[in-house]
């Protein structure tokens, strides 16, 4: 079994976020690892006790990772989406646990992965998106990443940057279009600083 990343290997992460960030910080969207403060928040309304199928949007170094598989029941099947080739190689060399899957895959393509996986029609009790919402298509992630998955009374969780929201974009009458039990918490202790979602369908 893999070693878990230890805070002796963390400089590589935040190296990594560097480098990806100034070669396309549209699809890194942060310059480090999310905090301590961040995933537990993100964690409040995740349903670990219970869930079956939990699919990770944006792994990275692995920081929610990680915690993900510490809280999930070990027969719980964990799908993580990174498309960035040095994340995903980080991950896949650092990050380990039962029944965990890292793929080399676009978020966006999540109905062809499960169904590749022979997963196809297992319902999603948890959705955690750390994607750069502003960046990308997030209606077109609704439709086609979430919605069609996502269990009734299951979770989707998505965080997004303050300064985002500052500069105009919310992402609440987004969720609300489709969610109506939606919660949402600001952690000042990221970088950068987030207001994050959780949203039972
Ligand atoms: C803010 S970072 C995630 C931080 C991560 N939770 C951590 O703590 O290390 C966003 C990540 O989403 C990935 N990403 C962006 N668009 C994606 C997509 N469409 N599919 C999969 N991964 C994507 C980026 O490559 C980046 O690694």
């Amino acid at each position: 079994m893999k070693a878990p990343i230890t805070l002796a290997r963390q400089p590589r992460a935040y190296f990594t976020f560097l480098k990806e960030y100034c070669r396309n910080y549209r699809q890194i969207g942060a310059i480090a690892p999310d905090s301590r403060p961040c995933v537990n928040a993100m964690f409040r309304y995740v349903p670990f006790r219970t869930a079956n199928l939990i699919l990770e949007y944006g792994a990275a170094s692995g920081a929610v990772t990680r915690r993900i598989l510490r809280r999930k029941r070990p027969e719980a099947v964990l799908v993580s989406f990174e498309k960035n080739a040095s994340f995903y190689r980080l991950l896949s060399k650092n990050v380990s646990g039962d029944n965990f899957f890292p793929v080399r895959e676009d978020a966006f393509e999540s109905r062809r992965v499960l169904f590749d996986m022979g997963l196809a029609g297992t319902p999603v009790d948890c959705i955690i998106s750390t994607l750069p919402c502003s960046f990308l298509d997030f209606e077109g992630l609704l439709e086609n990443a979430v919605l069609p998955l996502l269990a009734v009374g299951g979770v989707f969780v998505q965080y997004v940057y303050s300064l985002t929201t500052l500069r105009g974009y919310h992402l609440s009458p987004r969720l609300r279009n489709h969610f109506a039990n939606i919660h949402s918490r600001f952690v000042l202790l990221n970088l950068p600083p987030v207001l994050i979602y959780s949203c039972t369908r």
